[in-house]
């Protein structure tokens, strides 16, 4: 049975060249980038020229870039810093951020009395920046961190990046963008964008996973999460993964050369998904922003008109049939379970219907995604 992998929001496949890079870092660059030998150098070269390459793509400084093992670790460094080393005390964001992020402000409030606000979202889990904007001229005499995520992984949409900039700017608020769904998809500019942090993680980009990074403005102070040795100028000590850091360069350089055609292709996979379960699904429904405009061009998100023992067999059914995506479903009364970024845009009296996100990579194909609406149709429609 061919299988179909719809869950590149998830992760994506590692792409070969990626895998060839981290082969030769493997067998030929052991030495340790601390050591100053010619071993050690060669490591080094590979982490400076990464940074260099990923710095130049971004529009910001080499120096900005510091590597992590991933976008949790990067998000949390950024968020905890602020608190512990910039004397943040109030901390706006939203009820769809990911875990990364909303788990870490909840530690900041926990332990050392941060104040959280949460931006209103429109029905469609939008953020909206009137509410953002009230928040910010509130309150303008204590230190304020906005965190607010740039693509939605699960329901797509998007935030309109350089506004809430601007705005944070205007307010003397820091900001930070979870980027994680967008960096490798989107291009941004870090010169022209009033941004403060931003995070990456290879493993969304056709990289190796347990890699990302963080951007930090040169202008600020943050200090390390991690204490140890000097690396990464201090702000994240441990020996570097060179290979991963090879994986990431490449996965990088190759998502930025090929964006555009990339882009083009899976949004036309997107498009079709949407106009096929249109058809052999009626009664379809699509969660928050994820068919509109407004949305990544990387994935949709679906609630379906099934109930009861057909609804819990759902992604069981589509494994067995060889198609991997991902469930989700709003949080019921009473539960703990359930998705808490479906709870804030699915209506009430829809909660009980199960969601499923399905999101694309360069690697899919039409007839893949003929073939998911079809098994999820039959699924539905027959008894
Ligand atoms: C928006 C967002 N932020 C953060 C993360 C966490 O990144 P990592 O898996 O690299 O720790 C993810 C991964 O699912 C994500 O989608």
């Amino acid at each position: 049975m061919n299988t179909v992998y719809l869950d590149n929001a998830a992760t994506t496949a590692v792409r070969p060249e990626v895998v060839e890079a981290m082969h030769t870092v493997l067998t030929e660059n052991f030495g340790n980038p601390s050591s100053t030998h010619a071993f050690g150098r060669a490591s080094k070269a590979i982490i400076e020229s990464t940074r260099k390459q990923i710095a130049q793509t971004l529009s910001c400084k080499p120096s900005e870039i510091i590597f992590t093992s991933g976008g949790t670790e990067a998000d949390n460094c950024i968020i905890r810093s602020c608190v512990r080393d910039l004397g943040v005390r109030r901390i706006i964001s939203s009820r769809i951020e990911h875990h990364a992020v909303l788990h870490a402000i909840e530690a900041m409030e926990e332990e050392y009395g941060v104040q959280l606000d949460f931006v209103d979202l429109d029905e469609q889990g939008s953020v909206d920046l009137v509410s953002l904007k009230d928040l910010l001229t509130n309150n303008e005499a204590t230190k304020t961190l906005v965190s607010l995520m740039h693509v939605n992984n699960e329901i797509g949409n998007m935030l309109e990046l350089n506004e809430v900039a601007d705005l944070c700017e205007t307010h003397g608020a820091y900001f930070h963008s979870d980027t994680v769904q967008s960096i490798g998809h989107f291009r941004l500019n870090l010169t022209e964008t009033p941004i403060h942090f931003i995070t990456a993680a290879a493993h969304k980009f056709h990289g190796p996973k347990g890699i990302g990074f963080m951007f930090v403005r040169s202008n600020i102070r943050l200090k390390s999460l991690i204490v140890g040795g000097a690396q990464e100028r201090g702000l994240r000590a441990g020996t570097e993964s060179i290979h991963d850091i090879a994986g990431l360069e490449t996965a990088f350089r190759l998502a930025y050369e090929h964006l555009d055609q990339e882009r083009a292709s899976i949004a036309n996979l997107k498009a079709h998904f949407i106009s096929r379960i249109k058809t052999l699904i009626p009664g379809v429904v699509f969660n928050g922003d994820s068919a509109s405009a407004n949305s990544t061009y990387t994935l949709v998100n679906v609630r379906l008109p099934l109930k009861g023992d057909k609804a819990a067999m759902l992604l069981f059914h589509l494994d067995l049939n060889g198609i991997a995506c991902s469930q989700g479903s709003a949080c019921q009364s009473g539960s703990s379970k359930g998705s808490h970024v479906l709870d804030q845009v699915v209506p009430q009296d829809e909660k009980w219907m199960p969601s499923l996100r399905f999101s694309f990579s360069k690697y899919n194909t039409k007839e893949e995604v003929d073939r998911a609406v079809e098994v999820l149709a039959d699924f539905i429609t027959k008894d």
